[in-house]
């Protein structure tokens, strides 16, 4: 997307061919940075410390950290060592298990002398999918949106209300639940997005903010226990957020607090639409609540919040009794039977097996 005259994406090959720059989100939105990534553990630092997050982005992240190590040392220890260093960074997003098992896949079988230049193409064929999916995705939430615009009184706009960031920042490009609002947008739709900040990290406040100022989508930011209060005043028509892991039978995993909203969209008829790549829906999973991982962050994210003060320096604060500690489970499952329809890159579908597998029916045995 563009970022003041100048397209960018969140990730790209160096000029040098073979280190990686990325956006570095951790300054956001008060800092626009790149950095270059041209270390191992600087991939696996990156992903774990969240200078890159989003399910999509990260899985794009840890391919290319692997081909970036395969240029040093393409031995088979070299290889499983890269990957499974690079499989400990995140626990919750699928893309990220799943990037990795596709090159290894396809890496294992080959001389080493090949193996990093079969990296690199394969990392970036993950990229460019990703893109492709996101437009995709865009395309079929659009109609819904279209649906919903023609519902209500001329010119008024469709209030979307969003959790976390599932935008273009979370992947390469166009973002997963921000594709649609950002055709909307262009086809002349009007549209206005809820943004929650998304306590701990705010991920909506620094993020989602930016990218929809951005973009000139007209929004407005609100603390995570307002949206029941809005739907319940008729001021949400949909809600669309992106996920993490979906297993084969629907239930979401995304960002704390996703369930709650969830809940208050259930209890106020406002549709709940997940925007979903195919590479975060976990085939081999069927509960949920029971069978995904839900990462355990530091008590700090909680217990201090990062902002500029007066002067323009970044700075952190404790909010809390340093005596108090905190819990920080970043990720909640959203079961199935709260979700209106799975937005895929194949089209909607209801959140079931049997809904998901009309669309993917290649994934079912
Ligand atoms: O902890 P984060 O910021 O990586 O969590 C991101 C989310 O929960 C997103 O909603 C999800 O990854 C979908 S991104 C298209």
């Amino acid at each position: 997307m563009k970022v003041g005259d100048r397209h960018y994406t969140t990730i790209g090959l160096n000029a040098d061919g073979r280190a990686v720059d990325i956006i570095d989100q951790r300054w956001l939105p008060h800092e626009f940075r790149v950095v270059t990534l041209d270390r191992l553990d600087a991939f696996a630092q990156a992903i774990a410390e969240m200078w890159v997050r989003g399910a999509p982005l990260i899985g794009v992240t840890a391919a290319y950290g692997l081909a970036f190590r395969m240029t040093e040392d393409a031995s088979d220890t070299a290889l499983e060592a890269a990957a499974d260093l690079l499989q400990s960074t995140r626990p919750t997003a699928v893309n990220l298990r799943w990037a990795l098992d596709d090159l290894r896949g396809r890496l294992r079988p080959l001389p080493p002398a090949e193996r990093a230049a079969a990296a690199y193409a394969r990392a970036a064929a993950i990229a460019a999918e990703d893109v492709e999916i996101n437009r995709a995705i865009g395309r079929h939430g659009l109609e819904i949106i279209r649906r919903i615009a023609a519902a209500k009184p001329a010119g008024a706009p469709v209030n979307i209300l969003t959790h976390c960031n599932a935008g273009w920042l979370a992947t390469v490009d166009y973002g997963t639940a921000t594709a649609p609002i950002y055709l909307a947008h262009e086809a002349g739709i009007p549209i206005h997005v809820w943004v929650d900040e998304t306590r701990p990290r705010n991920q909506g406040a620094q993020l989602t903010a930016w990218e929809m100022a951005g973009q000139g989508v007209s929004h407005r930011l609100i603390v995570d226990n307002a949206g029941g209060h809005l739907m319940q005043h008729g001021q949400v028509d949909m809600v669309i957020v992106g996920t993490d892991r979906t297993t084969a039978t629907g239930d979401v995993c995304n960002k704390i607090g996703t369930y709650l909203k969830a809940l208050a969209a259930h209890d106020n008829q406002v549709p709940f639409y997940v925007a979903l790549p195919s590479p975060t829906i976990d085939w081999s999973l069927s509960d949920g609540l029971g069978e995904i991982p839900i990462e355990e962050r530091a008590e700090a994210e909680v217990s201090e919040v990062q902002g500029r003060d007066p002067a323009g320096a970044l700075t952190r604060v404790r909010i809390s009794p340093e005596a108090t500690p905190a819990a920080n489970p970043a990720f909640d499952v959203t079961p199935a039977r709260l979700v209106t329809g799975l937005i895929t890159e194949r089209g909607l579908a209801p959140a079931t097996r049997a809904g998901l597998a009309s669309l993917f029916p290649e994934r079912q045995c």
